[in-house]
């Protein structure tokens, strides 16, 4: 399957400007290649592949895939090969949040402006979107055009990532912590986990679509994305305390309605904002051995860490 591809492939520093229309040009890159990847609404079970584009297609903030594309430039990456990859981490994203939203988890009904997936359908058919976004996700990337030991490796690292290593682990620990007073590592592990792992992952399998890294180029780009990954649900967490509804298109207020430990909750308001801010120098000083290349990585912890919604 083709999927044209308008985004471009920095090499020098660029102004506001550029960044906000290459995260929308990457964003049409993305919008296209889910919709091409994901099964017709035409085609039998209706209701299901229905539901899946409902909730994949048409909105998101689409940082995953960005930071694989910001990633992929780098080191060379094809658009095509960047493309599976942008898809494959966004249908894993958007299948954590259906579940994340079900009546047997965080139990919302808003996501991305619109009523949940169990709301607008209901339970079964979330928890089967669910199901079939991550089969889905590990087909799209398994059709990449790349060497096959390396292809092997980012599946692997990807299934890592969506398991109970990465974001199922964090979203245990998140469901058994409710009501619990965690302390500083055991908050940080959890975070890292549950939204840390499929951020550093894009990042990761974003560079591997160009290229075999270096051990130094690999420990550069995980510190960068450890740092972004955490900063991501610290700022989540505080947009939950400071945002309303309509601006993030999720319930805000839950974190606190839920008795659910967040940094605003253990650390409070302004030291979890001060310690984003110290996550994206950390973000910044860990991409100095790539130069000016790394422009569009900066760019983007600073959205990660400056956004609004
Ligand atoms: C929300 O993720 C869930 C978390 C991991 C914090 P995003 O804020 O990336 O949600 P979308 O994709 O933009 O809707
Ligand atoms: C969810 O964290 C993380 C995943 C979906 C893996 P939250 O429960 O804080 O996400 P929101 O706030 O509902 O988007
Ligand atoms: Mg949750
Ligand atoms: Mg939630
Ligand atoms: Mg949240």
């Amino acid at each position: 399957m083709t999927v044209p591809t308008t985004a471009t492939t920095p090499t020098t520093p660029t102004t506001a400007h550029d960044f906000s229309a290459w995260t929308r040009d990457v964003q049409g890159d993305v919008e296209h290649a889910l919709d091409a990847f994901l099964p017709p609404a035409s085609a039998v079970p209706h209701k299901l592949h229905e539901a899946m584009r409902y909730t994949t297609l048409g909105g998101g903030k689409r940082v995953r895939p960005l930071l694989a594309y910001a990633a992929g430039a780098l080191f060379g990456a094809d658009a095509g090969a960047l493309a599976r990859v942008a898809a494959a981490v966004e249908m894993i994203h958007v299948y954590s949040l259906v579940h994340d939203d079900m009546p047997c988890m965080d139990n919302d009904a808003l996501r991305r402006g619109k009523p949940t997936v169990h709301v607008a359908y209901d339970e079964a058919t979330a928890l089967l979107v669910g199901d079939t976004l991550q089969a889905q996700a590990f087909e799209v990337l398994a059709a990449a055009d790349l060497a096959p030991a390396r292809l092997v490796t980012m599946l692997r690292l990807l299934a890592q990532a969506a398991g109970s290593a990465g974001m199922c682990g964090g979203q245990a620990i998140d469901l058994d912590s409710v009501g619990l007073a965690l302390n500083r590592a055991e908050l940080e592990r959890m975070h890292q986990l549950k939204t840390g792992a499929m951020l550093r992952v894009s990042v990761v399998l974003g560079a591997l679509a160009g290229r075999d890294l270096s051990t130094d180029e690999l420990q550069a780009l995980e510190r960068y994305s450890a740092a972004v990954g955490l900063a991501f649900q610290v700022v989540d967490d505080v947009l939950d305390a400071t945002a309303d509804s309509a601006t993030l298109g999720k319930t805000a207020g839950k974190d606190a309605a839920d008795n659910k430990p967040t940094y605003v909750s253990i650390l409070g308001l302004e030291p979890s904002r001060a310690l984003a801010e110290q996550l994206r120098r950390e973000a910044h000083d860990a991409l100095a051995p790539f130069g000016d290349k790394a422009q569009r990585l900066r760019e983007l912890a600073d959205l990660i860490v400056q956004r609004k919604a």
